[in-house]
């Protein structure tokens, strides 16, 4: 599939649950394509959030969606098939949770799903070198799993640029997503060090107007 890049993905967790739809809404009315759905089971990550159920709400929103599934849960391989039915378009999996990393995301690919392998800020680009050839994308966590609005961690640029490099001297084709305290201050950055998609919680839905937001950050990204 073919997007325009870089890619916004708003990430529904720092949404209002009960004006959910709406703020879809107003996003897909505002030119987004992709929404950021985060999996949190209280055992990989110390948080609960939601599940395929709401995933597929999201979709009817709009056949146009792009739904961006990332799992931050502990055997992500038992609830492919669940996430797929709901209408995930891509799965994203911790490469931290999966010993069997692989097998995994050939699993996702088998539902007809684009594959996606997150790692944790403290996790090192290298562990991937044998699964980057396999993916659709690598989503490097810029924050600590979790929770929505914590500070940007500065060394995602340097992941960032390490990816881009390792594509562009394999001829790879994933996308580079970064997630987590992305906006307006460093989303310029972060695509001039190679990122494809910023997902973006809080600077999109907290503090006043979503569709003022979303231009905003896409203006710095496009910078
Ligand atoms: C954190 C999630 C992120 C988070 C982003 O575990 O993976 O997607 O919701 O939210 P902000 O943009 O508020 O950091
Ligand atoms: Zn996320």
């Amino acid at each position: 599939m073919d997007f325009k890049l870089p890619v916004l993905a708003p990430s529904i967790l720092a949404a209002d649950f009960l004006k959910l739809g709406e703020q879809v809404q107003i996003c897909a009315d505002s030119g987004i394509e992709w929404i950021h759905c985060d999996i949190m089971d209280g055992h990989f990550v110390p948080n609960i959030s939601y599940g395929p159920a709401i995933v597929e709400a999201v979709g009817t929103v709009s056949d146009e969606l792009f739904l961006d599934v990332h799992l931050m849960i502990e055997n992500p391989d038992q609830y492919i098939e669940a996430f797929s039915d709901a209408g995930a378009d891509l799965i994203s999996v911790h490469f931290e949770a999966c010993p069997h990393l692989h097998r995994t995301i050939q699993h996702i690919r088998d539902y007809g799903c684009m594959t996606g392998v997150a790692i944790n800020p403290s996790t090192p680009v290298s562990q991937l070198e044998e699964i980057l050839s396999e993916v659709d994308l690598v989503l490097v966590m810029s924050v600590n799993p979790g929770f929505g609005g914590q500070s940007f961690i500065e060394s995602a640029f340097n992941k960032v640029e390490k990816l881009r490099s390792i594509k562009e001297q394999n001829n790879f084709s994933y996308l580079i997503e970064v997630d987590g305290g992305v906006g307006t201050k460093n989303a310029a950055k972060l695509v001039q060090s190679g990122t494809d998609v910023l997902v973006a919680g809080s600077s999109v839905f907290k503090n006043g107007n979503i569709a003022e937001n979303i231009t905003r950050i896409l203006s710095e990204a496009e910078r």
